[in-house]
């Protein structure tokens, strides 16, 4: 497994460009499921997610070329609609194909996806919703049974606001015979992304970026193109790179108002930051990083995929700060690593209360999920020292050589592979 060496203190600088976003991929992928032939997603991230999504498709007969970040998937030669554990287990967004193949063939079968490195991620709001619209679905030895003629329309409320579910069964819906209306959908933007590609197929859903969407079903859709929307995410990751090690930076192919309360947030910490169509640039050159507040919210909310960064953040900062994870309440792995590193933070229930320190010291540390890793490879940025941040194949599960885009910047980073785990 390979990790990172990062020797901290150097001041971010440059230039660096945005990748497509993950989670706008991993819908987009299997949503071709829903078609016969050849789509295209421009702008796909070329990482280990999308890589197990491809695996996963191949399985089940799709045929796909990756090249540069145009990934071409032709769906003509579908032989199975059995997702195996061994595919599921490795990413839980792998449950994104059960929508699809039942609308499509009548029938899935897919692996329950299992524990999760912080806690439950229940997916019972898939499976009501799918059998609201008339699938016969059972659970047996570890696998979603599904079943349905033709779905037929219906209303759904959601009692949670779930990006899964929402995506699910939008994909579902849009075959469906009749009307189906979704209440407390998702918002966030990679389901826009997704509603504007089934669109481009021939859906007829309308009510994109409110919470009630409207899809009336079709008989059938065709391959389409669509741009990956950016990774909000990622750009929010390297923002905080940038303030946290008091740097200059310019991230090129953003779509700001996807992450308009970071940006709003970081104002509010001292950073002066600009926005101009696709480029944001930050300057947190000779600051002091205010102590600022949290709480993680459904789109536009804070992102809870952004609470592990600004708990690294806040614990430099100049004051105490509380951060709390209101849509997964133990998504918090990474504070008994930032101890390691030096952070000062206490734990109430889903809220962490970090004291910021002047320095965190460098440390060997472990990587346990995707944005745990991350905070950890920006506690490393700043801390004195060396940081080893071990098993970083959970940051290559969702972004792109980051360790590269922050050399890019000057950071002192060093990836060594296969070795100590
Ligand atoms: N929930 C239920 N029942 C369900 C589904 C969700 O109770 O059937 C609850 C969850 O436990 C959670 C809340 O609803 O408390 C929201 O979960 P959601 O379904 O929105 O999450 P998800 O679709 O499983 C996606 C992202 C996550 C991101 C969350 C929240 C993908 C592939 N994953 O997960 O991304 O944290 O939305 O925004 O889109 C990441 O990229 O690091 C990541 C984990």
């Amino acid at each position: 497994m390979d990790k990172f060496i990062i020797n901290g203190g150097t001041k971010l600088s440059g230039k660096v460009k945005i990748d497509g976003a993950k989670n706008a991929s991993l819908a987009l992928m299997p949503a071709t499921l829903l078609t016969n032939g050849k789509s295209i997603l421009r702008n796909t991230p070329r990482l280990r997610d999308v890589n197990t999504m491809i695996s996963l498709l191949e399985f089940f007969g799709v045929e796909t070329t990756f090249t540069d970040h145009t990934l071409t998937l032709d769906t003509s030669n579908i032989k199975s609609q059995n997702a195996p554990y061994e595919h599921v287990k490795k990413m839980r967004a792998s449950v994104y194909v059960l929508g699809p193949l039942l609308a499509k063939y009548g029938r899935a079968k897919v692996s329950l996806p299992g524990g999760c490195a912080w806690g439950p991620r229940p997916i019972n709001l898939h499976i009501e919703g799918l059998k609201k619209l008339g699938a016969e679905i059972e659970l047996e030895e570890g696998y979603i049974i599904a079943k349905a003629k033709k779905l037929v329309g219906a209303e759904i409320n959601f009692e949670k606001s779930s990006v899964g579910a929402t995506g699910n069964i939008l994909m579902a819906a849009t075959l469906a015979k009749g009307t189906t209306i979704i209440n407390n959908a998702a918002k966030e933007p990679e389901i826009n992304n997704l509603a504007q590609f089934l669109n481009k197929m021939g859906a007829r859903i309308s009510g994109i970026n409110t919470s009630k969407l409207i899809i009336e079903g079709v008989n059938e859709l065709s391959p389409a193109t669509i741009d990956t929307i950016p990774d909000r995410i990622e750009a929010g990751t390297l923002l905080i790179a940038g303030a946290i090690t008091k740097g200059k930076i310019e991230l090129q192919n953003c779509n700001f108002e996807h992450i308009n309360i970071l940006i709003n947030k970081l104002k509010e910490s001292g950073c002066k930051l600009f926005v101009n169509n696709d480029l944001i640039t930050l300057d947190a050159s000779n600051i002091d990083i205010n102590p600022i507040d949290i709480s993680t919210a459904v789109y536009p909310g804070f992102p809870t995929d952004m609470q592990a960064q600004w708990i690294a953040l806040m614990s430099v900062a100049k004051g105490v700060a509380n951060v709390t994870d209101n849509i997964y309440l133990d998504r918090f792995n990474h504070v008994p690593e930032l101890l390691r590193l030096g952070a000062s933070i206490k734990m109430i229930e889903n809220t962490a209360i970090i004291t910021g320190i002047k320095k965190l010291k460098g440390a060997k540390v472990m990587s346990t999920d995707l944005r745990a890793s991350a905070s950890l490879v920006l506690a490393g940025l700043v801390a004195d020292g060396t940081t080893e941040v071990l098993r970083v194949y959970h940051l290559d599960r969702g972004y792109q050589l980051i360790d590269e885009k922050l050399k890019m910047l000057g950071a002192d980073i060093k990836r060594v592979e296969g070795t100590e785990y």
